[in-house]
């Protein structure tokens, strides 16, 4: 074996080590399989979107089972229980049943520019807001599926992953059972597995037979999706940082995109060519009889520090250039997301690491980004959107 492969080799067995003792720390499996996140009335009461009042004459009414209480007289609600209190009184957030999940590709080919930190807080946050989601990882580094629990080394002799239904070799085609349960009860993952890599170059040798298996091989995500659409309000898809096979698949499946871009200066010139590349690779897409048609793209500036020098002039810039595309709200840069991530956690589920103000404005921030991508994602179902609704009412008063 050579000096190069043999240290190469050397790392990686001392580093896989140190990888399982950090996470037989940090996952403490024992504890964390349930979730262990409670409300109390009035943040319960603006989950739901009714008032503590509204619910507390439902609880006396015995249209509500009363919250639990703690020793000292407080009372408080499980997610469970804002499931039942959606159910009791008839508040459905999510689309009609027979009306087609939202995909929603986050994608930039860069790295590190925040895909799965905004895949896991935006699953979690519309957990939180009454939606079912499907999370499906699509990148081989899967920290998307850890942060989900999923430890995608375990996956490593299982039949029924992404991988194999990707595959063009694999004989898998069940995409529903590549399907597995999260903590969130209303939270389910396609976890990332070891031979999602090998699917990307099974899929590449495809482009040597051309035509019939060229097609397939680009639908076969949105075939597997299209076996659930109906099952889940949205479908979050978290892409490698690269444009393959894999990253066509994601662009084939999904009927809105999200772009996070930092505020910072390479982050927004790379994301210039990344634009022009989609663009070049839907028209690939649609020659091979893949049409792909978005109901919204937006990019959201995904880093944001106002004061550090030159990042309030990117963010000029991005207003600037990418006009309505552009989120009006910033992910501000947090150490309070960067703690929570380095835990494998949102900071939805976590608690504060610094003063509970931090953490609030953090949480008030995120809540207000992926408030403007909920208000996208009801315009794609008929019965939600505001704008359909406005122009109906529009054009009976013209009639
Ligand atoms: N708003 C934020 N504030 C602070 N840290 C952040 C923020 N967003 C992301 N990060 C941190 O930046 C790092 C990269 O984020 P992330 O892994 O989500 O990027 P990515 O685009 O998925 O990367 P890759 O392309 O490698 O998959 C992580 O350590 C994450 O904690
Ligand atoms: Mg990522």
């Amino acid at each position: 074996m050579s000096y190069t492969v043999n240290t190469l080799r050397n790392m990686t067995r001392s580093c896989e080590m140190m990888r399982d003792r950090v996470k037989a720390v940090v996952f403490k499996p024992d504890e964390r399989k349930v979730l262990n996140i409670t409300f109390g009335p009035t943040a319960a009461a603006e989950l739901v979107g009714r008032t503590p009042e509204a619910l507390a004459k439902a609880e006396k009414e015995g249209r509500l089972a009363p919250p639990k209480q703690l020793n000292n007289g407080r009372r408080y609600y499980t997610l469970e229980d804002l499931t039942h209190i959606r159910k009791a009184l008839n508040i459905h957030p999510g689309k009609l049943a027979h009306e087609n999940a939202v995909v929603v590709a986050v994608q930039n080919f860069k790295g590190g520019v925040g895909k799965s930190t905004i895949t896991k807080h935006f699953a979690d946050f519309l957990a939180l807001n009454g939606y079912s989601v499907l999370v499906i990882d699509c990148d081989p580094q899967a920290s998307t599926t850890t942060m989900f629990d999923i430890q995608p080394e375990a996956l490593i002799d299982e039949e029924e992953t992404l991988g194999n239904f990707l595959s063009p070799r694999s004989t898998f085609d069940d995409f529903r059972k590549a399907i597995r349960e999260t903590a969130w009860p209303t939270i389910k993952i396609v976890p990332s597995s070891l031979g999602l890599q090998d699917a990307e170059w099974d899929l590449t040798a495809t482009l040597t037979e051309g035509g019939q298996a060229v097609r397939e091989g680009l639908q076969r995500l949105r075939i597997g999706i299209d076996s659930i659409i109906n099952d889940f309000d949205v479908v979050l898809l978290d892409p490698p940082p690269a444009m393959g096979f894999l990253g066509l698949n994601v662009m084939a499946a999904a009927t809105g995109m999200l772009i996070p871009v930092p505020a910072r200066q390479l982050d927004y010139l790379s994301t210039i060519h990344f634009m022009d590349t989609i663009a070049e690779n839907i028209e690939i897409l649609e020659d091979h009889g893949t049409p792909v048609d978005y109901g919204f793209i937006r990019v959201v500036c995904s880093a944001y520090t106002p004061s550090k020098p030159g990042e309030a002039d990117m963010w000029k810039m991005m207003k600037a250039t990418y006009a309505n595309f552009l989120l009006n709200q910033p992910i501000l840069a947090s150490e309070e997301i960067k703690n929570a991530t380095q835990a494998f956690r949102s900071i939805y589920e976590s608690k504060p690491s610094a003063a509970h103000a931090t953490y609030q404005r953090c949480r008030d921030n995120l809540n207000a980004v992926f408030g403007e991508v909920l208000n996208e994602i009801h315009e794609q179902w008929p019965s939600k959107s505001i704008s359909r609704r406005s122009s109906d009412t529009a054009g009976s008063v013209a009639a």
